[in-house]
Parts: C-alpha cells; structure tokens; sequence
C-alpha cells in the first residue's frame, strides 16, 4: 500500500476526532518506544531478540508460586533486566502528553492500553483500562484486589493477600494468564459505546485486545492508525497516520482542537 499523504490524512483524522462524541483509543508499545522502551514486535522488538516467552509462564506460577518468585529475581537479572531498567528511567513523550491532552479537551472518553509501564498516567491521562496490568502495582488473583507496589508489604514468600489469603502477584499479566474481569469488563463497555477509535502503535495481533476496535468498527465506529508500519486493521481504518506518535499525535490534537472550536 502506497504511503498516504500524511496532510491529507491528518485533516481525515482530526475531523473523526473533532466530530467523535465518544472516541476510545487502543495503544500499544509503540507509544512508549520514543520513551527508550523497546516494543515486542515489527522487527528491532523484543520478541524478535529474544523469542516470545512460554505461553505457560502463569500455569508455572500457579504449579509453584514460591519457585516463580525466587526464579523471577533471578530472571531479572539475567534477562528482563535491561527492559525492567529501560522502563524505570522511561518518561512519558509527547505521544503520552498529547493523549493526556485530548482527554483534558473531552476529545477523548478512554485509553485502552496494553502497555504496563504506567507512562499515561505520568503524563496526565486518567480515563484508562490496562489491560495487560501495570508493573508499578500488586494483584491479588483470588479477589482482584490491588496495591501499589510500594504499599503492599509482605514477608511471606509467595505473598498472600490480606483479605482473602489469596495469591498475590504483580499486576502485569502473564502469558497464559487470564486477563482481569474488571478489565475486560470495562474493555467491552467501551468498545460499545465508542464512535471512533485511535490505534496508536500497536500491531493489533494480539487477542483479545485487537477485539475491541473490531468490534466498534463493527458497530459504525471510524478507525484512525497512528502506527509508521501497516497492521492487520489498517484495511479498516478511514486514516492512516504514518509516523512515530511522538510527532503524529501532538499535531492531530492541534487540528482537532481548531475543528473542534470552529
Ligand atoms: N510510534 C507509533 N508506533 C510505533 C512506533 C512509534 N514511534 N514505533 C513502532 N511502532 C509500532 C510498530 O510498527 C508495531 O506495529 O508499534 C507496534 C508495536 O507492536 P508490538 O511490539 O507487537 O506491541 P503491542 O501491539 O503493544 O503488543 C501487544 O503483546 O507481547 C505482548 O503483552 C505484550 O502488550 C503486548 C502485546
């Protein structure tokens, strides 16, 4: 498919924005790549480096709970070390502060992200569902409950939850794990209501988060991709933003904001 003229297809992308009366977004690692934090896919992602971890990394988990935390510590340091301290030092970019913008200006209702790096929230956005977690927090997988991780203390290994003696563990969800009904709940209830959606820097492979826009599209919604790579719904969308978010999305919400006031 030949590159959209970027102009011509922002001024599409920031009428669906300024005309939207409920617009969503569904975003992924691309958003936080500008922040140092390396993606999963599309080729210089993680997955492509290192493979893509076992799908049974929660049944592990559940077999031997104080076993996964000891071999947990140990990975880190081995393996995810560069990307837990790439997230660590990671600041949100003007992607972030952009859709924190949009939010601020009722332009945006909700963010459904993938990511667990908490960069949204750092940025100003509070209308969001995490849908794969998020690192900075604690879960108890029995009753749901949640921490931050810093006030959740425990001595026990593995830790248990206060309320329930549930397990507890970190919030980000693991291969094979279930993702949270409250989650998924608040996924669907958004997706339904939603009359346009921004999919920034997500591949949309992975299920069932690349769901929800199919299922506004599904329902009417017009469908705007802020990715410089093709995805399996680029076909669907009605624009194309071929650019690293940190440039596309502060300038759509300039034009939004001007359609949106004349
Ligand atoms: N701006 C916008 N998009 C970008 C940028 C950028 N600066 N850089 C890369 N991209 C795009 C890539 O073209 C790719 O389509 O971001 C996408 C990243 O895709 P993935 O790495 O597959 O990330 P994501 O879609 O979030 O993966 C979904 O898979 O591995 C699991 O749990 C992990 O949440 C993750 C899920």
């Amino acid at each position: 498919m030949a590159q959209p003229d970027f102009d011509g297809q922002l001024e599409i992308a920031a009428r669906i924005v300024a005309e939207a009366s409920y617009l969503i977004a569904l975003v992924g690692a691309g958003l936080s790549k500008e922040s140092g934090i390396p993606t999963f896919r599309g080729g210089d992602g993680l997955w492509d480096k290192f493979g893509e971890p076992p799908m049974n990394d929660y049944q592990r988990f559940l077999d031997d709970p104080a076993n996964w935390w000891a071999e947990r510590l140990a990975q880190q340091s081995a393996r995810g070390g560069d990307f837990a301290r790439a997230i660590d030092e990671a600041q949100p970019n003007a992607g972030h502060v952009a859709m924190a913008e949009l939010e601020r200006a009722g332009l945006l209702k909700h963010i459904i992200t993938q990511n667990i790096d908490n960069l949204h929230q750092e940025a100003g956005s509070e209308a969001i569902t995490e849908i794969h977690g998020n690192r900075t927090k604690m879960r108890c997988i029995n009753c749901g409950r949640r921490w931050k991780r810093e006030e959740f203390v425990s001595d026990e290994v593995p830790p248990k939850c206060p309320d329930c003696q549930g397990l507890v563990k970190n919030d980000t969800v693991m291969f094979g794990e279930p993702i949270p009904q409250d989650a998924l709940q608040s996924c669907f209830e958004h997706a339904q209501r939603a009359d346009a959606v921004l999919l920034v820097g997500t591949s949309a492979v992975v299920y069932p988060a690349a769901e929800f826009p199919v299922i506004a599209y599904r329902r009417g919604a017009r469908l705007i991709e802020v990715n410089p790579q093709e995805t399996p719904l680029s076909d669907v969308c009605s624009a194309l933003l071929r650019a690293p978010s940190g440039e596309a999305l502060p300038r759509l919400l300039d034009r939004a904001r001007e359609l949106a006031k004349a």
